[in-house]
């Protein structure tokens, strides 16, 4: 009996390799696929893609093996475009063949089997949410709404910041922004800072990002989640359970005092795309707009925005503090062309040099190194490589915002590299400059973090001088936290001043 199954195991295993080598061998043969380090197969890329800085480790490798280049994580190939002109071939030429999402474990838990936006696939159910949430966000643009939210965010927690003595670690406050920004424009409700359920969600979105700080093995090998779930994906589990049931409270909530012709926020946003589905009499579009749809699209704006508008926020502070006179020129440029009023969304057209600041921050700053994972949604080619179908590909943001080709010194933070002789924003100048990304999948929120974000810049700019601590001197660019793909200045503490 030992003997038999000794030998069904010796056989089984034999088969494996045998049937490991022909695909292969017939992968070799049938694509011109493209080049990468050796690594011992099934484990793959082990030293790569177990520590942390993976965008940094591939930038480094793309020296080498040029700018489309493969990885095996565990056994699963993973690509890296590395350039502005391979993103561009494979996210523009290519229209959709690289604009599918990967299945993964994880994300598949907590989008309810990727019932989201950002983790869905390429498909028509996509397509249809997609639009639904750019015509929902889309309303915050008109008028003085984002303004007005922001102003009212923005006072509460400078306010908070006024009141710290000496040097503080402005990630509290950072968070407290956009958490407390993100919520109001959610669900409508404009809470006082220490709020119980915002600060529920502040420590839940805390948690899961140190869970998956490295990633979580059940995505290489999704079959352990089956045999032998890993404590990290226990506590993903547990954490979006709590999380989903908050957001489903919410929609029930809205749902009872729901008035179409008093839409509040963008869950109420939502509910109206619903009911006009309804009296149009419209089964697919309402088929497509159940409770859990309409749950998972709030998620995805509330967390997406989260940690990269924080990012950007934390990074800006880093770079004004780090050089004071630049911070000056911005104050300066402020002062000139909008005193102390209120920003707007249309300031950003005034305000050229505070601009290019941002946009500069989103290049030397590690806001989202690697993105979001892309997925190949046919045979298809990049860089004159072939890519099978349902390929995992990144798209290398740091290798692009970092690419000597574009940026002379890519490590020093110069935000005249984006202004014209007469001091004006160049569009020319902002070619492999994708901190949103582009394409099919390009960030859904970008038309709104742009104005939204630099207001949020201009408030800090017009009531404090922003300094960092006596005697620290940093190289912010050098010294960083991460946290998967993604990086924030280490340590970072300020000093801030009331101006007037
Ligand atoms: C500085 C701020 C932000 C940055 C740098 C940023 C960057 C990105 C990037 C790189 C992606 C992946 C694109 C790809 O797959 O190629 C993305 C996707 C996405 N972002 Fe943002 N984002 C920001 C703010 C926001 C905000 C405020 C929202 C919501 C209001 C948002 C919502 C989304 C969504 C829903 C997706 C998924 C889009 C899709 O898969 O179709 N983002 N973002």
């Amino acid at each position: 009996m030992l003997g038999l199954s000794l030998l069904n195991v010796q056989t089984i295993l034999v088969a494996v390799v045998v049937g490991l080598l022909v695909y292969y061998i017939r992968r070799r043969t049938l694509y011109r696929l493209p080049p990468g380090p050796w690594c011992i197969p099934l484990i793959g890329h082990f030293n790569v893609y177990s520590k942390p800085l993976i965008h940094r480790a591939t930038t480094e490798l793309s020296k080498k093996y040029g700018p489309v280049f493969r990885l095996s994580f565990g056994p699963i190939p993973i690509v890296f475009l590395n350039n502005y002109d391979v993103v561009m071939e494979a996210m523009v030429k290519k229209k959709a063949d690289f604009a599918g999402r990967p299945a993964s474990t994880t994300f598949s838990l907590i989008t309810e089997g990727n019932k989201d936006i950002a983790m869905a696939t390429y498909s028509p159910m996509w397509k249809y949410h997609r639009r639904v949430a750019m015509k929902a966000l889309r309303n915050y643009l008109q008028g003085d709404l984002l303004e007005k939210l922001t102003q009212d965010n923005m006072m509460k927690v400078m306010n908070m910041m006024a009141a710290e003595k000496g040097p503080f670690e402005p990630i509290l406050h950072l968070n407290n922004i956009v958490f407390y920004q993100l919520y109001t424009l959610c669900f409508g409700e404009k809470k006082d800072i220490g709020d119980p359920d915002v600060e529920f969600l502040l420590k839940e979105k805390d948690l899961v990002n140190k869970t998956i700080e490295n990633g979580l093995r059940e995505d290489i090998f999704p079959f352990l989640k089956d045999l032998c779930p890993s404590k990290r994906y226990q506590i993903m589990q547990e954490t979006f359970d709590r999380v989903l049931t908050f957001f489903y409270k919410k929609l029930e909530k809205h749902k009872e005092t729901f008035d179409p012709e008093n839409i509040r926020d963008l869950t109420d946003h939502l509910l109206l795309a619903r009911s006009e589905a309804e009296q149009a009499g419209n089964e697919e579009s309402m088929q497509n707009l159940t409770d859990t749809y309409l749950v998972q699209t709030v998620s995805d704006i509330f967390f997406a925005g989260v940690d990269t508008t924080r990012l950007t926020l934390e990074w800006f502070l880093c770079f004004m503090s780090r050089f004071p006179e630049i911070q000056a020129k911005c104050q300066k440029e402020i002062e000139e062309h909008i005193g102390s009023r209120c920003p707007t969304i249309t300031d950003r057209q005034i305000l050229p040099y505070t601009e290019a600041c941002l946009y500069e921050t989103m290049r030397a700053g590690v806001i989202a190194g690697l993105g979001l994972p892309h997925s190949t949604i046919c045979d298809t080619q990049v860089g004159g490589y072939d890519i099978p179908k349902d390929t995992i590909v990144f798209i290398n943001h740091y290798a692009l915002h970092r690419d000597p080709k574009y940026w002379t010194n890519p490590e020093e933070f110069d935000p005249l590299r984006y202004l014209d002789e007469n001091g004006k924003l160049d569009p020319t100048k902002l070619e492999s400059w994708l901190p949103f990304s582009v394409g099919r999948r390009v960030c859904l929120g970008e038309s709104i973090a742009k104005p939204e974000i630099m207001m949020m810049c201009v408030h800090l700019l017009q009531r404090f001088n922003i300094t960092l601590p006596d005697g620290v001197k940093q190289n912010f660019i050098d010294e960083h936290r991460d946290v998967f793909g993604t990086e924030s200045p280490a340590d970072l503490k300020i000093v801030v001043k009331e101006r007037m």
